[in-house]
Parts: structure tokens; C-alpha cells; sequence
């Protein structure tokens, strides 16, 4: 377990409602929260707090963008961020997400970015944006008291040809002995989350065959989590102990066999 900092416990509240909500809301919902799409998104690389301190950071050759500096608050104004966030940025980690996110989510996540990190201001309500939940159910409506992060329950399909940061190309046969000798005891060797470690963690390692997992692990945003981890669970962070080939390698054996694949082919 990491520190319980002040940073890690707002992960791990993050997480664990996430997790809560994921798994008791129905899957037709048109959110659009800004800050889940963040989260979803850029958090990986950028930070939670947008600073760029991400442990995605230190496997990436050019850093990802610290939205707080004074460069950021000269350089970036909301047309900027939604072109980049739309068309990415050449030679970088930093892609397009134009095929997995509306030109709406795009502008609003833009307009977030620049508004929370950028500014510095406090996270405003999300506006009647999205069907809250709360409001799905029949209940009272939840604008008076804004959520941190209004998870959604299944983004857009990513885009599944993008293909590793880097430049790096991942080995199948490597990246499975690595997978069965690594990662297996909690994903599974199906990849179903359920290996014999599961059953005493929470929250559940990932499941890799569920369709929410297939819309969104392309091999960029598989690399993404296996290199950082994921905060305030016990997934790790593999680049303190894995070499970039490796978790290459690794990405690309769960991404073919477990994402690609038809569920049936790997039962
Ligand atoms: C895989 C890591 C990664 C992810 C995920 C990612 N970025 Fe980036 N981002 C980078 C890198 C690397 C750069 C380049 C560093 C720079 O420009 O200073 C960058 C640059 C940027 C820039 C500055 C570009 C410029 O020069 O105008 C913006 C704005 C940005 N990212 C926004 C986002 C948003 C919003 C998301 C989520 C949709 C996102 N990024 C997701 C890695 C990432
Ligand atoms: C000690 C148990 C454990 C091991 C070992 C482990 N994981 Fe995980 N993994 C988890 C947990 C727990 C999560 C968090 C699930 C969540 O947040 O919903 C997770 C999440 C993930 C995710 C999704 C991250 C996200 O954004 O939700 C990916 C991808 C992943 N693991 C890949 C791997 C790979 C590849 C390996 C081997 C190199 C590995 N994991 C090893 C427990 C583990």
C-alpha cells in the first residue's frame, strides 16, 4: 500500500467510487462529465492534478504537459487544448482522440482543462451536463453538491489501431510468458480478473474480457496503466520494474489476446 497521502486518499476515493458506481449503474448513460472524461483520459499521463506528475511520466520521452506552469498559463487557451486533444500531438505520447471522443467532450474537456488546471479554479458543477445517476433513478437532483468526478460507465470505443508510445513494437509469445508470470496471479490467466490473488484485494484487478474493459484498453492506454499502476489499489507500477520492451511486450499479449480476441476464443 502507498503512503496514505493527502493525493492517494482522493485516488483512492476516486477509485473506489468509480468502482461502486460502475458496477450498480446501467450502462445507457450519455455522460459527459469533463472531469470523468479527464480522468479517464489524461489523468494517466497528466496527473490527477494536472500537473504532469503522473507515474506514466518517467517511461514517456517527452513528459506530458504540466497544465500549471506559467508556459501552460501563456500558451494554452481552450482552441489549443481542444486541437491537440483532438488531432494529438506529433511525436509524442500525447494522441488524438478525435475517433473517441465527440466534438462536444472534446470542447468541454477543453474548456475543464483550462478552467481547473490551467486558472486554478475550483471544479464548477457540471451544469446539467450528462444524466446524473441520481436523476436516472428517480431521485433529487445532485447539482447542489458537485462530485469530484462523475464517473462514466462505458466511454466511447477507443481507438483500437492506435498502437504503443514510442514507437516501442510488443512480442505476443514474450509478453505472455511475462503475463502468466506476473500478472496472472491477480488478472487470471483467462484474464478475467478472477487469478488466485483476487479474491483478497479490493478493488478487483481488472477484468480484461468484460466489454467495458474491450471498448476502452487500446495498447497505448494498456501501456499507460501497466507502466503507472493505478493509485490507491495494488496494481502496480511496472516501470520501476520492468524494462519499456517489457511492458511492450506485456501490452501487446493482453491486448491480443484478451481485448482483440472475442471473449469465446479465450474461454
Ligand atoms: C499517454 C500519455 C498522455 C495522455 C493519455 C494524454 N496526454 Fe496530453 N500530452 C502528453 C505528452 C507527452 C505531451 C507533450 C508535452 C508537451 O507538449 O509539453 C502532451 C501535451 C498535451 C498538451 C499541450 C500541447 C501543446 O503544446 O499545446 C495538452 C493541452 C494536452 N496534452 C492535453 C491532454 C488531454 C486533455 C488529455 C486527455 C484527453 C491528454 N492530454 C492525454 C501525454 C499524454
Ligand atoms: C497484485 C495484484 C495485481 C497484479 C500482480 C497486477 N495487477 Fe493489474 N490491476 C490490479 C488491480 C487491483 C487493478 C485495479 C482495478 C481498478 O482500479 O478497477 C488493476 C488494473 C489493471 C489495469 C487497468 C487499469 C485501469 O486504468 O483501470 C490494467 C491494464 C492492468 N491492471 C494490467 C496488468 C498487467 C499487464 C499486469 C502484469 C504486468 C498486472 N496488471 C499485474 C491488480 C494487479
Amino acid at each position: 500500500m502507498p503512503q496514505p497521502t493527502l493525493a492517494h486518499r482522493a485516488a483512492l476515493a476516486t477509485v473506489a467510487l468509480a468502482v461502486g458506481l460502475l458496477a450498480g449503474w446501467p450502462q445507457a448513460r450519455a455522460a459527459t462529465d469533463p472531469a470523468a472524461l479527464y480522468h479517464n483520459y489524461c489523468s494517466v499521463c497528466h496527473g490527477d492534478k494536472g500537473d504532469g506528475k503522473s507515474r506514466a511520466a518517467g517511461s514517456l520521452s517527452t513528459l506530458p504537459r504540466d497544465f500549471t506552469s506559467a508556459a501552460s498559463r501563456a500558451e494554452l487557451t481552450p482552441a489549443r487544448v481542444a486541437a491537440v486533444v483532438a488531432h494529438g500531438k506529433p511525436g509524442t505520447a500525447m494522441v488524438g482522440w478525435k475517433t473517441q471522443l465527440s466534438e462536444g467532450d472534446i470542447q468541454q474537456l477543453a474548456d475543464y482543462v483550462v478552467r481547473r488546471f490551467v486558472m486554478g479554479q475550483a471544479p464548477a458543477p457540471a451544469a446539467g451536463t450528462g444524466i446524473s445517476g441520481t436523476r436516472a433513478h428517480g431521485g433529487r437532483e445532485a447539482d447542489a453538491t458537485p462530485l469530484p468526478a462523475t464517473p462514466v460507465s462505458t466511454p466511447a470505443k477507443a481507438d483500437m489501431t492506435a498502437g504503443l508510445p514510442n514507437g516501442l513494437k510488443g512480442d505476443r509469445k514474450r509478453g505472455g510468458a511475462f503475463y502468466n508470470a506476473n500478472c496472472a496471479t491477480c488478472h487470471g490467466t483467462r484474464g478475467d480478473g478472477a487469478g488466485p490473488r483476487a479474491y483478497f484485494i479490493k478493488p478487483k484487478p481488472r477484468n480484461f474480457i468484460a466489454e467495458d474493459s474491450r471498448a476502452r484498453f487500446n495498447r497505448l492506454a494498456l501501456y499507460a496503466a501497466v507502466s503507472e499502476g493505478r493509485n490507491g489499489s495494488e496494481m502496480p507500477a511496472w516501470k520501476q520494474v520492468a524494462t519499456p520492451q517489457q511492458m511492450a511486450d506485456v501490452s501487446e499479449y493482453v491486448f491480443q489476446t484478451f481485448i482483440a480476441a472475442p471473449p469465446a476464443a479465450v474461454r
